[in-house]
């Protein structure tokens, strides 16, 4: 995933997510930029199986086969939350931890397996990662990771933001990622800092 292309003011990308709240954070990133977005669900792309053992590759996956189906470039998030004395579990299985018999996903019943998980250790270091990865349809690929460091917390709190945002504080503040501010999230957060490399290497300056 190397080398730099930029794409220009007014194109037209997929955002390749079903999620809606990253679907909003990252039409909210990119807002400023004068590029053009729609989903991969208006289009009613699929949803492929994410096989990979990291971010990064989990992105590439999505934002290549949505590059694929829609002719246009695209750009995916893979993300998730990891516990430190859990070696980092869920990471990339966090949506996976959300999962219900049904196919639905509650985030509740998510958070509070990973607190049941990681309760009798003392160490409550989290974090954040977020992969971004721009795919074009000739095949051209730029991929960016970010992290915000923290610590987990219990009772879950704040009812902004989405997934595990609620039992997250980030290393200087006493705030969850669900009480906080939304424009504070997007400044610290690990999609903040990824799409802050995408920024300077692939979209439009000036
Ligand atoms: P993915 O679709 O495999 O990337 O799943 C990402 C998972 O991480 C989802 O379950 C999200 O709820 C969770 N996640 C990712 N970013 C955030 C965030 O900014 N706040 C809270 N949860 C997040």
């Amino acid at each position: 995933m190397s080398g730099h292309r930029r794409l220009s003011r007014g194109e037209r990308i997929v955002i390749a997510t079903h999620n809606a709240g990253k679907l909003r954070e990252v039409a909210a990133l990119l807002a400023p930029f004068g590029i053009e977005t729609v989903s991969a669900g208006a289009l009613g792309l699929p949803e492929p199986e994410e096989t990979e053992e990291s971010f990064l590759g989990n992105a590439r996956i999505k934002a290549v086969a949505a590059a694929r189906a829609a002719g246009l470039p695209a750009l995916s998030d893979d993300s998730g939350f990891s516990s430190a004395s859990l070696a980092g579990a869920p990471g990339v299985r966090t949506a996976d931890w959300a999962l219900q018999p049904d196919g639905s996903r509650d985030y509740a019943a998510a958070m509070r397996k990973v607190m049941e998980a990681a309760q009798e250790f003392e160490d409550r270091t989290a974090w954040f990662s977020c992969a971004l990865v721009l795919a074009w349809p000739d095949g051209h690929v730029e991929g960016f990771e970010g992290r915000a460091m923290g610590h987990w917390v219990w009772p879950p709190r704040g009812s902004r933001g989405f997934g595990y945002d609620p039992m997250f504080v980030p290393d200087g503040h006493d705030e969850t990622f669900g009480e906080m501010d939304p424009a504070e999230k997007h400044r610290i957060s690990h999609r903040a800092r990824a799409f802050a490399l995408l920024s300077a290497g692939c979209l439009p300056q000036g």
